[in-house]
C-alpha cells in the first residue's frame, strides 16, 4: 500500500487549524493534528480520530525532533500547513517585549523553522507542498498592527522566494491571504473585534483545501501557476 498523504497542520487546536481537519480527511489526506496545548491537543485528536502531537511553533529548537517523531510513526510527509498565529495590535510603542516577540517567534520563525524541518525531505521526493496561512495584513500597512503586520510581511517574502526556489523541484509553496475570519484569534489576544462580516473558519478551510487539492498548481497570492510554468 502506499505511503498515506501526511499533512501537518500547526495551530490546529482552534480556528482555521481545526477546520481543516475533517476537510483534509474528506479529500484523502491523512492529517497531523499539532498544537501548543498538550491537553487540547489530546481532545481533539481523540475525537478528530487523527494523530496528535503537542508542537509549539515559537519553540523553534523543539520544531526538527517532534517533526523527526512524526515521520516516524506516520511516515514521510506530504504538506505543512503552516497555519498557526497570534494578534497582536496596539500603538508599537505601547506593545511590550515580550509580546514582540512572541509574535515574531510564532507567526515569522515558527512558519521558516517548520518549514525548514520538512522542506529536505519533499524536495528529495520531489512531491508535496508548504502552505502558509498569511493575512491580508501581509498586502497593506495600517496604524496599530505594524508587529503582526511585519511578521506576516516576512512570510509573504519568504513564501514567494521559496516557491520560486522549490517549484522546479516540484515541490509547491503556497499562501493563503485571508482578511477577517471569525476565529479565536482576537478574543485569544483580549481584542474586541466585530466579526459579523467575517468570513468562518470552515470557509477558510474549504479556500485552503481548494488550493492544496489542485496537486499540478501553485497558488501564490491566490493566483495558479502550473507547477511547469517553472521548468
Ligand atoms: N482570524 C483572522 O481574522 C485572521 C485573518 C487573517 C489571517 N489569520 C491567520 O490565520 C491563522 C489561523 O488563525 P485563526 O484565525 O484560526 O486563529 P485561532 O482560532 O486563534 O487559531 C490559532 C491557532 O494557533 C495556535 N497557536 C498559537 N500559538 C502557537 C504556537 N506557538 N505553537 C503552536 N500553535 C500555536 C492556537 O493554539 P491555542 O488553541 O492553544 O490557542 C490556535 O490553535 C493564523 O496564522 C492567523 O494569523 C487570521
Amino acid at each position: 500500500m502506499n505511503n498515506p498523504r501526511n499533512v501537518i497542520v500547526t495551530g490546529a487546536t482552534s480556528g482555521v487549524g481545526l477546520a481543516l481537519i475533517p476537510l483534509l480527511k474528506e479529500k484523502g489526506y491523512q492529517p497531523i493534528l499539532t498544537g501548543r496545548n498538550a491537553e487540547k491537543v489530546q481532545n481533539y485528536a481523540a475525537e478528530q480520530q487523527v494523530p496528535g502531537y503537542v508542537l509549539d511553533v515559537s519553540d523553534t529548537g523543539s520544531i526538527p525532533s517532534v517533526i523527526e517523531e512524526i515521520e516516524k510513526e506516520n511516515g514521510p510527509i506530504f504538506g505543512l500547513i503552516n497555519n498557526a498565529g497570534i494578534w497582536l495590535e496596539g500603538e508599537f510603542a505601547t506593545n511590550k517585549p515580550e509580546d514582540i516577540h512572541d509574535v515574531v517567534n510564532c507567526n515569522m520563525m515558527g512558519t521558516m523553522m517548520a518549514t525548514h524541518a520538512v522542506l529536505p525531505d519533499l524536495a528529495e521526493r520531489g512531491t508535496g507542498f508548504i502552505f502558509n496561512v498569511v493575512s491580508t495584513g501581509a498586502l497593506y500597512t495600517r496604524k496599530n498592527i505594524s508587529v503582526y503586520a511585519a511578521s506576516k510581511w516576512a512570510i509573504r517574502g519568504f513564501t514567494g522566494c521559496l516557491e520560486a526556489e522549490y517549484a522546479p523541484k516540484g515541490v509547491r509553496v503556497m499562501g493563503f491571504y485571508p482578511g477577517k475570519i471569525s476565529s479565536e484569534m482576537y478574543t485569544t489576544a483580549g481584542v474586541p473585534r466585530d466579526l459579523e462580516i467575517a468570513m468562518t473558519p470552515h470557509q477558510a478551510a474549504e479556500m485552503i483545501i481548494m488550493m492544496i487539492t489542485h496537486e499540478n498548481m501553485v497558488w501564490s497570492h491566490v493566483s495558479g501557476r502550473s507547477l511547469s510554468d517553472y521548468v
